[in-house]
């Protein structure tokens, strides 16, 4: 189960998941629960016999008898209605389904990868949620973070994305200004990576030179820090504030220590141990 706020790259992280499977040469087959309506959604996941209901022509398969030895991703699945809940349950227990208005039950064996970006908590609180498919679908919870809660990824991110879209649409621009990446650095993003992969894109376009500037990017304000529970405790405050420094310094540098050092007014040294104290790696 993946969960995390819109853009930060659900679908993406269930792909690489079927890909780094060794079920990587069965299907991948995706399925946005919200985006199909109520009534077509149960045909939809579980296929139907010819005849089944007016409109059923032939015989069709659903979209988790298509995913049979590869990875079924169901989209959004806060979006799926109490009744259809209980049929998924009873495939995830039995691990068997039966397309409408069929009798036969047909064995699938597919991974399971849903996301939502719903309060899955809140919903079974209130009932439109089943809570025994909550737990067989949360076996395993990756959360993935905001892109403002994870320091240094932005500029990484928008080094790739201007690699990949500044050939095609404006072959001059060959990186960012100093400014421009304190900006990405500094933003919050609360678009997440899509927001972000979008900006990068336009800027892209819009520079004039070989360098995206700040104004390129369009911008405005920066993230208020210091939040987190610790933050009054001096020391802990220190030690978030040198890891997210470190953190940036080295993305920036892509990874040259002596550089990242000079970023941060220390020696190469000083930042050797800073690392070592606190767990990091460059
Ligand atoms: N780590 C990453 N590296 C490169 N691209 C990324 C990364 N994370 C996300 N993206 C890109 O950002 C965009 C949004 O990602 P994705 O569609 O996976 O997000 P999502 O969490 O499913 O969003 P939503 O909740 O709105 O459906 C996509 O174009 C994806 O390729
Ligand atoms: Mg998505």
């Amino acid at each position: 189960m993946l969960l995390g706020a819109s853009g930060t790259g659900k679908e993406l992280l269930a792909r690489g998941l079927h890909e780094a499977s060794g079920r990587r040469d069965a299907a991948f087959v995706a399925i946005n629960c919200a985006a199909i309506p109520e009534n077509l959604l149960e045909s939809e996941l579980f296929g139907h016999e010819k005849g089944a209901f007016t409109g059923a022509v032939k015989t069709t398969e659903g979209k988790i008898e298509l995913a049979h030895g590869g990875t079924l991703f169901l989209d959004e699945v806060g979006d799926i209605p109490l009744p259809l809940q209980v049929k998924l349950l009873r495939f995830l227990q039995e691990r068997t389904i039966e397309r409408i208005g069929g009798r036969k039950a047909i064995a699938v064996d597919t991974r399971i990868v849903c996301a939502t970006h719903r309060d899955l908590d809140a919903m079974i609180a209130e009932q439109s949620f089943r809570d025994d498919l909550y737990y067989r679908l949360a076996e395993m919870v990756v959360n993935i973070p905001s892109l403002a809660e994870r320091p240094g990824d932005a500029v990484l991110l928008a080094r790739h994305f201007l690699h990949q879209y500044a050939p095609a649409m404006n072959p001059g621009v060959r990186g960012f200004a100093p400014d421009a990446l304190q900006a990405i650095d500094e933003g919050r993003w609360p678009g997440n990576v899509r927001e972000l992969e979008n900006r990068i894109k336009r800027a892209a376009i819009m520079a004039d030179g070989k360098l995206v500037t700040r104004g390129d990017l369009d911008l405005a304000g920066g993230r208020d820090d210091g939040e987190g529970e610790d933050y009054l405790n001096l020391r802990a405050a220190r030690e978030a504030a040198d890891r997210v420094a470190i953190r940036r310094a080295i993305m920036q540098s892509e990874g040259n220590i002596s550089s990242a050092a000079k970023l941060l007014g220390i020696s190469r040294p000083t930042l050797y141990d800073l690392l070592k104290q606190y767990r990091m790696q460059a």
